[in-house]
């Protein structure tokens, strides 16, 4: 029997953008999944502040992805929404090509762009079960840098741009039970980008809004993503309008 409150998903939710999207959630009446790598106290500190549940995985690592939900249906026996957020990054200039390794680019397309894939395929029958107006939802959260010619390095850039197209190509392919969307932000206040000094520097000097993105600033943007009963295969650039400049 589906209980009266709708699941949520949120990979890489201990941290940054993916913990307050999973917070944004829990307020809106969600019960939460929290997920990480290796963060397993942050994890079940949010699991117990907002009454979901913890589990951990290495998106690195397919069989662990494989169990991922089925330990969701496990607990909640539904899955309405699945946010493919935890994501990584390593600066690499783009003109040393020697330095992007065939490890580097094996290790960020797992992560970010295979993992993703096989949640999805492993979220679907849930997801088409889901009795929520506009039925389930996916929201990947890509990047600027898969939009743009830019970012922190070619093979991150290239898994975000394959994440965005992924995205439509799955919205075609899954509608109307299930819509599928995405979020590229710019540059977003977290961990992750703690000491990329210069690259704050050029947000705040040449975009429009004149400031990074807060991880609020985009869970908010997810959350209208997910609620929204109609909107499907849109990748929904985050960066303040910087891309009108730059
Ligand atoms: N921050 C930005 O400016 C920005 C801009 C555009 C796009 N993004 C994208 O937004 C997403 C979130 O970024 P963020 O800045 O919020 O990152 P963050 O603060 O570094 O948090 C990353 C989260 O993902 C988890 N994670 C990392 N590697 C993982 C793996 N191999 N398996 C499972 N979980 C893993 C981390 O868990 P552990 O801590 O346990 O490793 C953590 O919970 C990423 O996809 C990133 O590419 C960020």
């Amino acid at each position: 029997m589906r209980a009266d409150r709708p699941v949520a998903l949120v990979t890489g939710s201990t941290s940054g953008i993916g913990e307050a999207i999973v917070r944004r959630f829990a307020r809106d009446g969600f019960r939460v999944v929290v997920h990480s790598r290796a963060s397993r106290e942050a994890g079940l500190a949010i699991a117990d502040e907002l009454g979901g549940l913890y589990l951990q995985a290495d998106l690195a690592d397919d069989s662990a992805v494989d169990g991922v939900v089925p330990r969701v249906l496990d607990e909640y026996g539904q899955l309405d929404v699945l946010v493919n957020n935890a994501g990584i990054s390593r600066p690499i200039p783009h003109d040393d090509l020697a330095a992007a390794s065939a490890a580097d680019w094996r290790r960020l397309l797992d992560v970010n762009l295979i993992a993703p894939w096989l949640l999805c395929t492993s979220a679907l029958p849930a997801l088409r079960d889901s009795p929520r107006p506009g039925g389930g939802s996916i929201v990947n959260v890509t990047s600027w840098a898969g939009v743009r010619p830019k970012g922190s390095s070619i093979p991150y850039a290239a898994s975000k741009a394959a994440l965005n197209h992924v995205t439509k190509l799955l919205a075609a392919a899954l509608g109307p039970a299930v819509r599928v969307n995405a979020v590229a932000p710019g540059l977003v206040d977290t961990p992750m980008t703690r000491d990329w000094t210069e690259l704050r520097r050029r947000w705040v000097e040449t975009a429009p809004m004149r400031r990074p993105a807060r991880p609020d600033d985009v869970a908010d943007l997810v959350a209208s993503l997910v609620a929204n009963t109609y909107l499907t295969g849109e990748v929904i650039v985050l960066d303040g309008g910087l891309n009108l400049r730059q």
